[in-house]
């Protein structure tokens, strides 16, 4: 099970300081898509961060429906669609793994949906199942899109880059509390996954490395995905990982939480920087479309 669908897990931090999807990506989705739309299914949706875009940017669906593994997600997530009923009317959350669609009831495995998306969690599934559930329930030349992000650099703090690394991965860090193969797959964004050529065509597979996003800005790419964050709101987000909520477990009272810690190094190597300094982030970014074959 993954730490997503722990109790404890923190999905309002989550909820607050993850990053959305930049608008130009959702035209880029737009427009590869052919033929109706009445229903899209966003797996894995966690508190609703691409389904509540999806229904704003690809607003001709009839019908969004979210689902995910982790009821503490779902819960979040419905909680904000009913806070804003009026708007996602056609917004609707489940909990259900992603290699299942049984919640569609009569529905399910016959080929009535549009678009399945999965943003930012493929990593964690059973794909070989996950894609053979999705072309059961996807009608012919409807699109399954997975997009998401790998890990981020900070674009004007090279030293930083090896900090946050060590971090991540270093064995006296977090790198023995992520959950595996899961975390090295999003890690390598994928890339050894692929559609399966008996269910799926017009395959698009898109990614951007460090090397293709230094020194370019919002305008260089459809999907190019950064922030703005002063040091505690990283220390923040760093606590979003679900490599930080098995640590902690581990580590019920440290003496300095390891967050704590990482930035106290970043003002070493940087001290102009304060709590309240603000640094860029931008992270690695794919795509992967297809359509499903008549
Ligand atoms: C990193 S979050 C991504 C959430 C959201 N899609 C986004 O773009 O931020 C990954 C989500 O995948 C969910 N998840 C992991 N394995 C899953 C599975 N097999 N089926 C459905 N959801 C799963 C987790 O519960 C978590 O909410």
């Amino acid at each position: 099970m993954s730490v997503f669908s722990a109790k404890d897990f923190n999905a309002q931090r989550y909820s607050t300081i993850r990053p959305t999807y930049p608008d130009s990506f959702y035209e880029v989705l737009s427009k590869y898509h052919q033929g109706p739309r009445e229903m899209l299914i966003d797996v894995g949706c966690g508190p609703g961060t691409a389904t509540f875009q999806l229904a704003d940017c690809l607003n001709s669906f009839e019908k969004l429906i979210g689902t995910d593994l982790s009821s503490t997600m779902v819960e979040n997530a419905r909680a904000t669609q009913e806070q804003n009923a009026d708007k996602y009317a056609n917004v609707s959350f489940v909990q259900s793994p992603a290699e299942s669609f049984e919640f569609l009831g009569r529905n399910a495995y016959k080929q009535k949906c549009d678009m399945i998306t999965a943003v930012e969690c493929a990593h964690w599934f059973d794909f070989e199942k996950f894609q053979s559930a999705a072309a059961a329930n996807l009608r012919a030349g409807g699109t399954l899109a997975i997009w998401g992000y790998g890990d981020f650099f900070f674009p004007d703090y090279p030293k930083l880059d090896f900090e946050i690394d060590d971090l991540t991965f270093g064995e006296d860090k977090f790198g023995p509390y992520w959950q595996q193969p899961g975390r090295n797959i999003a890690c390598e964004m994928l890339k050894d996954l692929h559609y399966d050529s008996r269910w799926f065509s017009d395959a698009e597979e898109v990614y951007y490395y460090k090397e293709d996003l230094k020194g370019k800005g919002p305008k260089s790419t459809p999907l190019f995905m950064y922030k703005r964050l002063t040091l505690t709101d990283l220390k923040e987000y760093i606590k979003t990982w679900s490599g930080y909520h098995s640590w902690q477990k581990d580590h019920p009272k440290p003496e300095k939480d390891i967050t704590d810690i990482f930035i106290e190094r970043v003002k070493e190597l940087y001290p102009e920087l304060k709590d309240e300094s603000e640094v860029q982030i931008t992270w690695r970014t794919f795509w992967m479309f297809a359509r499903r074959k008549p």
